[in-house]
């Protein structure tokens, strides 16, 4: 079985009511699910396009809100970004430094990515826009990329602590830099490659903990001049300045980050094998996936290949026992987004099971570690957590006993928090609700309809008067 793709919608725009819902215990789920994109290959994929000369055709592009927030500001900035009627969409590059400056605000919605990555695009070219987003991401520390982008030229002024909204005036001569990366933030990584593009010189970033790797590996696939030499203190990754590259086809890999949801569910269930397809598999986003087969989880990847210069395969989760695992801090940027839903694994194996060095989570679309640590407890789960570290005590297989609507898990408007608890509640014995799922539409339209295709039982909790037209 095979869920039908969500229906494409336009908007960016964060869903103003909230939709509530609940997942019901599962006895069995089975089918093959139809992920969406890769979220950060897809913004990546429209912003390496807008700087290429020609024109480049997108397909499998994620069609959440994240990634339609930056084809939004692309446009904004002078870029035709356009979605075909066979579904692939094409972007026609103006070329490195031919970017306008926009006559509005740039919103980047909920999209920490999106926000990152385009600011560093916009140090280097000689323009000044203003760049907000919304509530959760004017939250968000936006020092770690204007502090190396103002090293290149650029000029911000930014809300207090250095948050959005700000304006940011590109470098009109910007300076090749060297930036050893501070924090494992492929984010801050990828944004001062980007800048490089549009520099005179060589820049380059130095990662002692190493990041996923997409912006190099895309620049790579354009045919961009890009090196990496790994030495005693880390990567080091350079980009050549003022070059000129050329439009290149591109085909999006299934979202490991999305996956997990379906295959951490199956792997839960009472019984049942899940199928997802086309997944990528680069060793810097995989650490889920090696954490599970730590905790013996019955996963297994199939038919390996590789795709627009990502490894990726097929991953194939069938329900079975878990055992605890500990995470070592090493690991954390390679699963970082994927804490949440191991939390929900971890409270269902046998054993005691530890994540260190997770500090990061506290600065993602909420402060992920309290939201899961908090989720856990109101389940019924015996958790414990420090500043940058969490202890869950398994049940060994037993459902949790959930939370019902009077009491539901607070997602703190958070995409991976409202999934992650909804997969636990298919695990539970009463069920577990949660308080939105407007918010998965960022990063992965059509969650529930393809849980529901596999046979999860989720209820909409929403009033039907809440719910958009059309449903
Ligand atoms: C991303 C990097 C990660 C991740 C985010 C996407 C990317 O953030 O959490 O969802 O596409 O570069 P950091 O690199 O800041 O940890």
């Amino acid at each position: 079985m095979s869920a039908a793709p969500p229906e494409y919608s336009d908007s960016a725009a964060r869903p103003a009511i909230a939709r509530p819902a609940i997942a019901r215990p599962a006895a069995r789920l089975d089918g093959v699910a139809a992920l969406p994109g890769d979220k950060s290959i897809s913004h990546r994929a429209l912003m390496l396009g807008a700087l290429a000369v020609g024109r480049t055709r997108v397909t499998g592009l994620l069609e959440g809100a994240d990634v339609l927030a930056t084809a939004n500001a692309l446009r904004q900035l002078g870029v035709t970004v356009a979605r075909q009627p066979d579904g692939a969409w094409t972007i026609d590059g103006v070329g490195i430094g031919g970017l306008v400056a926009p006559d509005s605000v740039l919103d980047m919605g909920n999209a920490g990515t999106a926000a990152r990555l385009l600011l560093g695009i916009l140090a280097s070219h000689d323009l000044r826009a203003v760049m907000t987003g919304d509530a959760s991401l004017c939250r968000r520390p936006m020092a770690r990329v204007t502090e190396p982008l103002s090293q290149v030229g650029a000029r911000f002024d930014c809300a207090e602590g250095g948050r959005l909204p700000l304006t940011v005036w590109g470098a009109r001569a910007p300076v090749p830099i060297v930036y050893a990366l501070p924090v494992a933030s492929a984010q801050v990584s990828s944004a001062v490659l980007l800048a490089g593009l549009n520099t005179m010189g060589e820049t380059s970033v130095i990662e002692t903990a190493p990041t996923r790797d997409h912006t190099f590996r895309m620049m790579r696939h354009f045919g961009c001049r890009v090196s990496s030499a790994h030495g005693r203190n880390g990567t080091r990754f350079t980009v050549g300045g003022w070059q000129e590259y050329s439009a290149a086809d591109l085909r999006v890999p299934a979202d490991p980050s999305s996956a997990a949801y379906p295959l951490v569910a199956a792997l839960l269930a009472g019984s049942g094998t899940v199928t997802v397809r086309g997944v990528c598999l680069n060793p810097l986003r995989a650490g889920l996936y090696d954490t599970l087969a730590e905790m013996c989880a019955n996963l297994a990847i199939e038919n390996r290949r590789e795709v627009s210069g990502e490894p990726g395969g097929d991953l194939v989760a069938e329900a079975g026992a878990l055992n605890a695992v500990t995470v070592p801090e090493g690991r954390a940027a390679s699963m970082i987004d994927e804490y949440p839903v191991l939390a929900v694994a971890a409270a269902l194996a046998n054993g005691t099971s530890r994540f260190d060095g997770i500090g990061e989570l506290r600065v993602k679309e909420s402060d992920r570690l309290a939201a899961t640590a908090d989720g856990l407890a109101r389940c019924g789960v015996s958790v414990r957590s420090g500043d940058d570290w969490m202890e869950i005590d398994g049940s060994g297989g037993r459902p949790v006993a959930g939370t019902g609507p009077d009491n539901p898990v607070a997602t703190m408007h958070d995409h991976r928090i409202a999934m992650s608890f909804l997969v636990l509640g298919l695990a539970s014995r009463d069920g577990v609700a949660v308080d939105d799922t407007a918010m998965i539409g960022t990063s992965f339209p059509g969650f529930v309809p393809l849980m529901q295709s596999l046979g999860a039982p989720i209820e909409d909790l929403a009033d039907p008067a809440d719910r958009p037209t059309g449903e």
